[in-house]
């Protein structure tokens, strides 16, 4: 077996390549924190994968690329998935600055049909999306996801779209504003979640 993607610090999930039915996949797994009371722990791990297994689905029946799940677990925490061919948005844009402008605009039409369903990621962020070797957004990392996501969720969203962009990338100017160009022309009532984003905004200025 080779060995598994490394996480990020910090992060609750282990990914370890596997095959399933002759497909190579990938299995993730939410080990115990030990700083959490046993149960807790739990109930944690196995909310956020399941909440992760059906956002996949959800937001694949919005016409959204998500990996395909194949298996759930319930007694190892984990979901097997499909292996995504690709590379990740993150080292993407690094690697190749000039097609920015145009993965960025994929990136704001892939939000705006997430959020034009009532889905919202709840981490969206260039690590957590592969630009697939069919050219398709794919978006990972849906465990803090919501299928009934309040206009607050999607202004978060694109607040924490921003935010990371500012971090990862702040060689590209124009990367957010470009996804926040493709994502307007596409979101249903955009002026309610510009109006959001700007009171998300100033909330954190002035608390
Ligand atoms: N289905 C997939 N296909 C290809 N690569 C994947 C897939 N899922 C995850 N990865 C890779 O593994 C990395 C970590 O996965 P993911 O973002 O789901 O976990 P995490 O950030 O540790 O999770 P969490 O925030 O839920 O604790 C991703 O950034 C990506 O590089
Ligand atoms: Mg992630």
């Amino acid at each position: 077996m080779a060995d598994p993607i490394p996480a990020a610090k910090g992060a609750e999930a282990e990914l370890l390549p596997s095959c399933f039915l002759g497909r190579d996949v990938l299995i993730k797994v939410r080990r115990p924190k030990r700083y959490r009371a046993a149960e807790l722990d739990e109930e944690l791990r196995s909310s956020r994968m399941k909440n992760e297994a059906r956002l996949m689905r959800e937001a694949r029946k919005a016409g959204v690329r998500t990996p395909v799940v194949y298996d759930i677990d319930l007694k190892e925490f984990s979901i097997t998935m499909e292996k995504v061919r690709g590379e990740r948005v993150k080292e993407l844009l690094d690697r190749d600055p000039d097609a920015a402008a145009e993965i960025c605009g994929a990136i704001g039409r892939a939000v705006a049909d997430l959020h034009n369903s009532g889905i919202s990621h709840g981490d969206l962020t260039t690590s957590n999306m592969i630009m697939t070797n069919e050219g398709a957004i794919c978006m990972i990392d849906l465990s803090m996801g919501k299928t009934k996501a309040e206009l607050e969720d999607l202004g978060v969203d694109m607040h924490l779209l921003e935010r990371a962009f500012n971090s990862a990338h702040p060689d590209l100017a124009d990367g957010f504003r470009e996804c926040m160009r493709s994502y307007i022309e596409r979101k249903k009532e955009p002026e309610k979640l510009l109006r959001k984003l700007e009171e998300i905004k100033n909330r954190g200025r002035y608390t």
